[in-house]
């Protein structure tokens, strides 16, 4: 089959998922397949990730491939996600890139995984200009662009909102992941505990409002629900005070909410509420592009090579720990 675009091969690994995304140089998504690590008990544990993802990484690129109908010698660029996230899961998809970068003579190129939430979630909204809500396992991030780049407005101290609910939602007995788990349970009550609100300047702490809900549940004294539900109406009304704070400060008239957290109802409303406040449009990116995909990583590496060209192969390095805010994004100069 002859492609009338070229056509990018997206690998998403920073974490417990390995996706692989195929799309055109236009942006029409070809396919998109994921493998995703779900724990027996505790947190990831980067060992058995990486296993995982080691044993998989084949028979998902290949789907993809079978899926958009085509061949690996049909793809002309790789991205891969090289930043943030664990190491040793993040060198897997460095290496894979690598390898058929070589194989195939194809140029290819890093991406940064916060940026590519932000690119997939213009793109599938369709909007121009937003402030940003990413919350995620490992991520709690408000961000909007500002002198070419993504600046970070406001974020987690420590833990992040997905990892603090996922904690919580285990100490209850709940399976990985815990987030749709509490938001159901959350349903059950509207009796509000009093629980630690923390916003420090434009920043959030969720550690503290982790153990102090645990402590009531070790308690016994209070329903389950009810600490559910007190739990999630903290940690969102502090994530929706900073986002209107950063709304009013950059007068954006968009806002976006991203991330595995944005599919929780509850954030969306309030977060729907303070868009409204200030007349910005909301948009909540859609559950299959919000969370972890190699479509994200496909398309924002098509938006760095079409304004930087083939990059340097020590570019291609990861880097577990890269700031969004320190890269400059050509493509919106
Ligand atoms: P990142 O690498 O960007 O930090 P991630 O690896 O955590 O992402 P995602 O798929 O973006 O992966 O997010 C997963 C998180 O989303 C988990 O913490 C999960 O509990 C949470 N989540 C999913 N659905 C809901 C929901 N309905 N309510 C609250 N949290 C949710
Ligand atoms: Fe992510």
């Amino acid at each position: 089959m002859k492609f009338n675009t070229k056509l990018v091969l997206g690998i998403e690994s920073t974490a417990h998922t390995w996706s692989v995304g195929i799309m055109d140089f236009n942006g029409k998504v070809m396919s998109v397949v994921n493998d995703t690590f779900i724990p027996d008990k505790g947190g990831l544990h980067p060992y058995l990730v990486k296993e995982q993802h080691l044993n998989n990484f084949k028979r998902v690129i290949r789907q993809a491939l079978r899926d958009a109908n085509c061949k690996m010698c049909d793809i002309d660029l790789i991205a891969f996600s090289k930043s943030p996230g664990l190491g040793p899961i993040l060198k897997i998809g460095a290496q894979v890139a690598r390898m058929l970068g070589q194989l195939l003579n194809i140029p290819i190129i890093g991406v940064n995984h916060c940026i590519a939430h932000i690119e997939i979630g213009r793109l599938m909204c369709n909007i121009e200009d937003p402030l940003t809500l990413y919350v995620s396992g490992g991520n709690t991030i408000v961000s909007a662009y500002e002198s070419n780049k993504y600046q970070i407005f406001g974020e987690t101290l420590d833990i992040s909102i997905g990892n603090m609910i996922d904690m919580f939602a285990r100490d209850i007995g709940l399976s990985h992941p815990g987030g749709p788990k509490i938001e159901k349970l959350a349903h059950q009550s509207k009796r509000y505990v009093q629980l630690p609100y923390v916003v420090k300047g434009m920043d959030l702490s969720f550690s503290g409002l982790y153990t102090a809900a645990k402590k009531l549940i070790d308690s016994k004294t209070y329903e389950i629900s009810d600490v559910a539900y007190s739990l999630q109406e903290t940690a969102f009304a502090m994530l929706t005070e900073v986002t209107e704070r950063a709304l009013a400060h950059t007068e954006k008239d968009e806002v976006l909410l991203t991330g595995g957290v944005a599919a929780n109802k509850r954030l969306q409303e309030m977060i729907a509420y303070i868009s409204k406040e200030h007349n910005a449009k909301f948009e909540v990116v859609p559950l299959k592009y919000a969370g972890d995909n190699g479509i994200m990583i496909a398309w924002t590496g098509i938006l760095r090579y079409i304004s930087e060209g083939r990059p340097n192969l020590l570019n291609t390095m990861i880097d577990p720990k890269e700031r969004m805010d320190t890269l400059t994004i050509p493509w919106r100069k």
